[in-house]
């Protein structure tokens, strides 16, 4: 059995994969709104990642194994419970709490933060031993890096089983100790944030640079065209906390923070480093 709490973006595409391998999920939600949206989300996940994988028309079966609920889920043993509420630090640890005294002999409790420090947040947990953060990507069921981060008070047995649930769940776990911005973060923001020097450097453009990498180190994806899909609001906040926490090398170049004062933010707002 797991349990996801919070059936949003991220949480309803966990729910699909676990739902997938044959688990039975719990997803518990904040009320019967919230908790209505998230079955719809997670029915519309699952039918695209069924006809995607071929596997049509096993909607209802697969449901079957699916539970909603308002508030904890009856069950004190699950394998996992992962969270993948807001990111909101104060919000987390409340749901931290309540999530270990819900779920007592839960083996593993995640936390899905792309940001938060897995060490601060367990500073609210009694047994930090088997927390750990579970980084899934956006979107999950297409995705298949799980970036595990391991805090300084993780015991091995978690990551081991954290590892095995990854794995069953047909994705590869990358295990990463617990630092500003976890692997991919931080090396995505680098290379983010060189390219945009680049184009104020006028080294070459954009279309160039993110064709330096796509044909010529095989990325799927150049840096700059990334840059507009995620946007450079986000972007540019990732790179402020990174340069805060790990040095100046983060420090972002004038150009982002001019075009996300101009609100040309990338493909959301029709402008960035391209034209969408
Ligand atoms: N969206 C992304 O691309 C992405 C990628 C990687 C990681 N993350 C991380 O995943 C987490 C969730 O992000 P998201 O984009 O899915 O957010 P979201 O806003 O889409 O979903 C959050 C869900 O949590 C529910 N919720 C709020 N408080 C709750 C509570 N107390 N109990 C149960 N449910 C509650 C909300 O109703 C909502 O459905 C965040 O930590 C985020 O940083 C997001």
């Amino acid at each position: 059995m797991i349990v996801v709490i919070g059936g949003g973006t991220m949480g309803a595409g966990i729910a699909v994969e676990f739902l997938l391998a044959g688990r039975e999920v719990t997803v518990t939600e904040t009320g019967p709104e919230a908790t209505e949206a998230a079955l719809a989300r997670i029915t519309d996940s699952l039918g695209r990642t069924l006809r995607r994988r071929g596997r049509e028309g096993e909607d209802e079966q697969v449901l079957a194994a699916l539970e909603m609920m308002v508030g904890p889920a009856p069950v004190s043993d699950p394998e996992l419970v992962v969270e993948a509420v807001p990111e909101d630090p104060e919000l987390k640890k409340s749901v931290l709490v309540g999530a270990e005294a819900a779920y007592p002999h839960a083996a593993v409790l995640a936390s899905n933060t792309s940001s938060l420090s897995i060490g601060e947040l367990a500073g609210v947990l009694t047994e930090p031993g088997r927390f750990i953060g579970m980084h899934f990507f956006n979107p999950v069921p297409v995705s298949q890096l799980v970036e595990i981060v391991v805090g300084a008070r993780t015991s091995p047995r978690t990551v081991e089983t954290t590892r095995s649930l990854v794995e069953l769940i047909g994705k590869t776990p990358i295990t990463v100790r617990d630092s500003p911005g976890f692997a991919s973060s931080r090396l995505g923001i680098a290379l983010g944030m060189e390219a945009i020097r680049m184009v104020e450097d006028e080294v070459a453009s954009a279309e160039d640079i993110d064709r330096a990498m796509v044909l010529g180190y095989k990325h799927p994806i150049g840096p700059l065209r990334l840059t507009d899909l995620v946007g450079l609001d986000v972007r540019l906040a990732i790179a402020e906390y990174l340069s805060d926490q790990l040095g100046p090398r983060f420090t972002p170049p004038e150009l982002l923070r001019r075009m996300v004062a101009e609100g040309r933010l990338g493909k959301k707002t029709g402008e960035g480093f391209y034209q969408w």
